[in-house]
């Protein structure tokens, strides 16, 4: 994803903010992972970068969740909030904003807001008619509905009729310039086949949408008629502008555009669409506020082919994963077994084979015996070598040198599993070469120049998959690079990475001739 603005050096990236009906699953620890892996990317490529996550706690699911357990509202909030923050910690995630749609901020940023749609003429009482879920929180078309009109995504659920009056948002009359938008900016909508279906859904032609409700306590009072409450959908999108706004700064959209804005990257599920990619544009339009760089819509995590959800309870408890296998192992199967885009079921035996095999045997084994080698062969040390002295033809110096290049563009476009795979190629050949090369049989021949070619070149390929991994399996990369000796820790968030230095990481042949190496240790366990 790149920044419009090329010399801009600050990158800004979202999670949607959750619903808290209830803890967070593992869906919704997967457009975290995505994110916080994005974001770790862009900050050691030396971009300042500002990764925002959240929780959306207004709307009638909320009230009915808090009313059905016994709890005030606000409590419950407070109670699953704290099980997100700290599932996000057990992820390793490092968000620099944590959004609440109930902060007290938050409010004076939706009234502003509410205020400059509503003197574009924008805003407007109607009646209201519609089925409507409560778990969606959006009305539904009646074509769209399954069978004794459930809801198409919360199968189990179904659909309320409504029939009041609402003020509605005047979508329609941003056809138009939606349109053109679209043409202006086509990266805006990702990946390609989510972005035709926008384009269809508006070629349909727009309705104007309802964004307040009178039978919900628990929102925001419309400031220009307080018998109505501000739709959850409303108030949450706007929850991404209050966040930009530094704790200390008085809570004015200005003050809150000033410094991130716009957002480079939304990232999203792809039931969320409509709302990020029509909805949410137009709202900026008709307040004159510029549209954020890109809104990417992933997959969905299946169980039996069916979305894997709060509402539907289908799901994959996050909590057990992480410690039953730990966060760089939940990160990496997810990332890399599943093509961001696509939807992709789990199974625990995949899971475990997966792991075993990148992780353990192909990565960490050849490590671990190739730093054995080092310490029989060059008394624990670097050889005295170095990447320039091996032709370019060398056939892991050749992978490794377009790798970093070839990598960098699949973290750019979001394609983690095709990165996960390039870096998975060179450490095959790393295998394969060793086994063809035989660094034993080498030694006892004395052959110490074409050893320490081998060993520099299978730790040096080592070195680079380590690097390139990082923002995925941060703790596999730590370990890694502290046994070729060096002292990084890719969770230093407060580390200041530059671009100078993240061209001379991916390029093949950073490693020092001689740099004392660490002891050779299992980097990951065999599942
Ligand atoms: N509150 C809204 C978002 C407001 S953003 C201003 C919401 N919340 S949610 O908790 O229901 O879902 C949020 C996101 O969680 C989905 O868009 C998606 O990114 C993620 N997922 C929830 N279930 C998922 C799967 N089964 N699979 C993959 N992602 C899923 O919608």
């Amino acid at each position: 994803m790149k920044s419009k603005d090329p010399a801009k050096n600050t990158f800004a990236i979202t999670t949607p903010l959750y619903y808290v009906n209830d803890l967070p699953h593992i869906g919704s620890g997967y457009t975290t992972i995505a994110a916080d892996t994005v974001a770790r990317f862009q900050r050691l490529r030396g971009k300042s970068v500002l990764m925002i996550t959240g929780t959306d706690e207004h709307g009638q699911k909320i009230q009915r969740t808090a009313q059905s357990k016994g709890r005030s509202p606000q409590s419950h909030c407070d109670l699953v909030v704290s099980g997100f923050e700290s599932l996000w910690q057990q992820l390793n995630i490092q968000y620099d904003r944590f959004s609440r749609t109930t902060a007290s901020n938050h409010e004076l940023i939706v009234k502003e807001f509410f205020q400059r749609v509503w003197d574009q003429g924008d805003i407007y009482l109607n009646q209201q008619q519609g089925w409507y879920c409560v778990s969606c929180e959006e009305f539904k078309e009646e074509r769209e509905l399954l069978e004794d009109k459930h809801c198409p995504i919360h199968t189990n659920q179904k659909v309320e009729w409504r029939d009041e009056q609402n003020y509605f948002f005047r979508l329609s009359k941003y056809q138009v310039q939606l349109e053109t938008f679209y043409q202006e900016r086509p990266e805006f909508i990702q990946p390609e086949s989510r972005r035709n279906e926008v384009l269809s859904f508006v070629k349909q032609g727009l309705q104007d949408f309802s964004i307040s409700r009178i039978n919900v306590d628990w929102g925001f009072p419309l400031p220009i008629d307080p018998s109505h409450t501000i739709y959850v959908w409303f108030d949450a999108l706007l929850a991404y502008v209050t966040a930009l706004l530094d704790p200390d700064s008085e809570p004015t959209l200005e003050n809150a555009l000033s410094k991130w804005w716009p957002i480079n990257l939304h990232l999203i599920g792809k039931d969320i669409l409509r709302f990020h990619a029509i909805y949410w544009p137009a709202m900026l339009m008709s307040a004159g506020i510029t549209i954020p760089g890109c809104v990417f819509g992933h997959g969905f995590l299946t169980k039996d082919g069916k979305k894997m959800g709060k509402s539907l309870g289908n799901t994959l408890d996050p909590f057990e994963l992480v410690k039953k296998y730990g966060s760089d192992a939940v990160r990496y199967y997810f990332l890399k077994e599943i093509e961001f885009g696509q939807d992709g079921d789990f199974s625990e035996t995949r899971f475990i084979n997966v792991l075993n095999s990148d992780l353990a045997n192909d990565l960490g084994n050849l490590l671990n015996r190739t730093l054995k080698m080092a310490h029989k062969y060059f008394k624990g040390q670097i050889p005295d070598i170095n990447g320039e002295d091996i032709a370019v033809t060398h056939p892991l110096k050749t992978i490794g040198t377009s790798l970093g290049e070839q990598v960098t563009q699949a973290y750019e476009s979001l394609a983690f599993s095709q990165g996960c795979e390039a870096i998975l190629a060179l450490v095959r050949s790393c295998n394969k070469y060793i086994d063809e090369t035989a660094p034993w049989g080498l030694y006892k021949q004395g052959e110490l120049e074409a050893l320490a070619q081998v060993l520099y070149s299978v730790l040096e390929s080592v070195r680079l998959a380590a690097y390139l991994l990082s923002p995925i399996t941060p703790n596999i990369s730590n370990a890694i690079y502290e046994q070729l000796g060096f002292s990084n820790d890719f969770n230093d968030k407060s580390l200041i990475n530059s671009s100078e230095n993240f061209v001379k990481q991916i390029s093949w042949g950073y490693l020092s001739k001689n740099q004392i190496l660490g002891q050779p240790q299992p980097v990951f366990q065999r599942l």
